[in-house]
């Protein structure tokens, strides 16, 4: 499999809030790795399509909502390696497609759609057992490519991605968007002992996501798959900035994300990224971080998602938009 072409991603922030802080603040633009399959989504699939090719799959089959970032890049690294892909769609097929799911099926892939409930079964045996059925052998994804093979990929994503080797010690804080805590439980596996992960759950009561991130590690540690580190790093979920739930944006935060776009020169996705970096900033100007600290802030991608977000701000009220089919 080629390998991606990784342009500079680092990139430092000067801001006034940050400077007063005394604090250095880079962007890890994994949004800018490639122009289809990018962000952390590289990171969760790649070892996913390694294990398929290896064990002769030729079909991949994946989950996701209408919008999913996850489904936009199984499509598009389905295409550019060679892969047959389903895309089991959450709920009624609604036409004309967006945006995500027209660029879907642009890139060959085949969707299907489930009821809630059904959907609801996606990592049941008996539903995987009927898709088997009904698609013949494919090689299932679960959603957000969270599964072991995604932690792999991202225990690779703060060594790969850096300028230099050993780059990413220059940080004593991570900081992730969370929605499954893949990302997180990979990054914590790549830090030393001195750093830390700060995951910023974008759906509400994210608490929850302690227990996920501890199974994860568990079974991630007791698999013997490879990492850079035997123990995870400390972590920390912050679980304020979810502005209402998952998906789900106010006027606050998308004036935050034309700001910071037009100070900085970086777009932010609103689901995910917007909304860590808003509480980023928010905790700077709380001396939540001390004088001194050095942050590194991953910048997941998930802008293909802007575009069917926008559509549907300015068709309603801002502070009603929801991307939740
Ligand atoms: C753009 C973006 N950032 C962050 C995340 C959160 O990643 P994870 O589900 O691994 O917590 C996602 C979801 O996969 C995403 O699409």
């Amino acid at each position: 499999m080629s390998s991606i072409f990784f342009p500079p991603l680092l990139q430092q922030i000067n801001s006034e809030i940050a400077r007063h802080a005394a604090v250095d603040l880079y962007v890890l633009r994994l949004d800018l790795m490639h122009p289809l399959v990018n962000g952390n989504k590289w990171f969760k699939l790649k070892y996913n399509l390694l294990e398929a090719k290896e064990k002769n799959f030729t079909t991949l089959l994946t989950f996701g909502g209408a919008y999913s970032n996850h489904i936009y890049a199984t499509a598009a690294a389905g295409n550019l390696f060679g892969f047959r892909t389903i895309g089991v769609i959450r709920g009624e097929q609604r036409l004309p497609l967006n945006p995500t799911l027209s660029f879907a099926v642009q890139q060959g892939m085949q969707l299907v759609y489930l009821n809630r409930e059904m959907y609801g079964q996606r990592n049941t045996p008996a539903l995987q057992e009927y898709l088997q059925q009904r698609f013949g052998e494919v090689f299932i994804i679960p959603e957000g490519g969270c599964n072991l093979n995604g932690v792999r990929g991202c225990t690779e994503i703060v060594g790969d991605a850096m300028p230099t080797a050993g780059y990413a010690y220059a940080f004593n804080h991570i900081c992730v968007a969370c929605g499954t805590a893949t990302t997180l439980a990979g990054i914590t596996l790549s830090l030393d002992q001195k750093q830390r992960a700060i995951a910023f759950p974008v759906l509400k009561n994210g608490a929850f996501l302690a227990q996920e991130i501890e199974n994860l590690l568990t079974n991630y540690l007791a698999s013997g798959l490879p990492a850079p580190y035997t123990s995870p790093a400390d972590w920390e979920l912050v679980c304020d900035y979810h502005f209402g739930g998952y998906a789900k944006v106010n006027d606050e935060l998308l004036q935050f994300s034309q700001q910071f776009r037009g100070e900085h020169g970086i777009p932010l996705d609103y689901v995910y990224t917007a909304k860590m970096f808003y509480g980023v900033m928010d905790l700077l100007k709380q001396g939540f971080f001390r004088r001194g600290d050095s942050l590194l802030l991953l910048h997941t991608g998930g802008l293909q998602g802007n575009v069917g977000m926008e559509k549907r701000i300015s068709s309603k009220s801002p502070a009603k938009a929801s991307l939740q089919a």
